[in-house]
């Protein structure tokens, strides 16, 4: 049987280029020999938004749209709606019974959000999404996770649960791991590329978002005049290079270190190379955008698809848990 993928994104906003060279790249491939699941994380969108869920309702067909853009095959892929399938909702439940507070609230990824979004107090939803996230990953029995650095925690906790539940009732569950993307810096050079920091290249960016944007960005501080050796190493528009034009990226790190070259032609490089990925990606986007039926028809059959997995599983997890109780 070919192994599974399972990844996903919350939906609280369009993808950005750190998503796509996070994981979106790592997924384009993958699709090709494991059957991959990619689920549109609305549940776990709640958990932060659940005050604004028309922002979840309209971005729902936006990431959707992000996804066939970047190349996800509707063929080869299933993507599919998170609150659509109960039994992850009912396998959370039954994990959380022997899942720690304290191991939550240790979970490294959850203090940083939880920090970032000023919570004294924790909702019992968010601190608990790492529970509902490995529900998302066991219902479907993957074995590969491709996803950002900063999953790693939840993946990790994953790993956790399922080996717990295997060793309390029987080894009906999979354990998974992470296939880990790179790091992309944000505009800001301080932090990750990130919606909720405001320094994110959206995918659906045009030329002229693009430019503005890689025009404005922080460089190096200490460079005033273009003669001055610049420090590659502190300049997020390094990480551009090796992200984007990995080929280029030692010539344009010993021109910098020697000021041979001035920021402005530095990131003339870099926009023309997001701008040959983003182009083919702004196509199929407006091809997509162009159909929305065919969008609906594609998620309402996904959803169905991950479903009936979901309903296999579960007789299974219940009859392991002996709370099967007739047949
Ligand atoms: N937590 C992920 C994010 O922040 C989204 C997500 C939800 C996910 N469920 C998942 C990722 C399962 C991988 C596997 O974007």
């Amino acid at each position: 049987m070919k192994q599974r993928v399972l990844t996903g994104d919350r939906i609280t906003g369009k993808l950005h280029l750190g998503h796509y060279v996070g994981s979106l790249k790592n997924r384009v491939e993958l699709q090709h020999q494991y059957e991959t699941f990619i689920l549109l994380a609305d549940v776990q969108a709640l958990t932060t938004h659940f005050d604004n869920p028309q922002l979840i309702r309209d971005n729902l067909r936006n990431v959707a749209m992000d996804y066939l853009a970047v190349g996800i095959d509707p063929e080869k892929a299933t993507l599919f709606v998170q609150s659509m399938i109960p039994e992850i909702a009912e396998l959370t439940v039954y994990f959380s019974m022997f899942v720690t507070v304290n191991s939550l609230r240790h979970n490294p990824t959850i203090k940083t959000e939880a920090n970032e979004r000023g919570y004294k107090d924790m909702y019992y939803g968010f601190l608990g999404y790492p529970v509902s996230q490995s529900a998302d990953i066991a219902f479907c029995k993957a074995t590969l996770i491709p996803v950002g650095e900063d999953q790693i925690p939840h993946i990790e906790q994953t790993r956790k649960i399922v080996r717990r539940f295997n060793d309390l009732y029987a080894p009906v569950l999979v354990e998974p791991r992470a296939l880990v993307g790179e790091r992309l810096d944000g505009l800001d050079g301080n932090s990750k590329m990130s919606k909720s920091l405001g320094n994110a290249i959206y995918l659906d960016s045009s030329k002229a978002e693009l430019t503005d944007k890689i025009k404005k960005a922080k460089t190096d501080p200490s460079r005033i005049h273009k003669q001055d050796p610049g420090h590659p190493e502190i300049c997020p528009m390094y990480g551009y290079h090796a992200a984007f034009r990995p080929d280029g990226k030692e010539e344009i790190r010993e021109s910098c270190s020697k000021g041979r070259i001035g920021c402005a032609d530095c990131k003339k490089l870099i926009i023309s190379a997001m701008n040959e990925l983003l182009e083919p990606i702004r196509e199929r986007r407006q091809q997509a955008a162009a159909k929305p039926g065919f969008i609906d028809e594609m998620l309402m059959a996904g959803t169905e698809k991950a479903r009936a997995v979901a309903k296999e599983t579960m007789l299974e997890v219940r009859e392991a848990m002996g709370i099967q109780y007739f047949k």
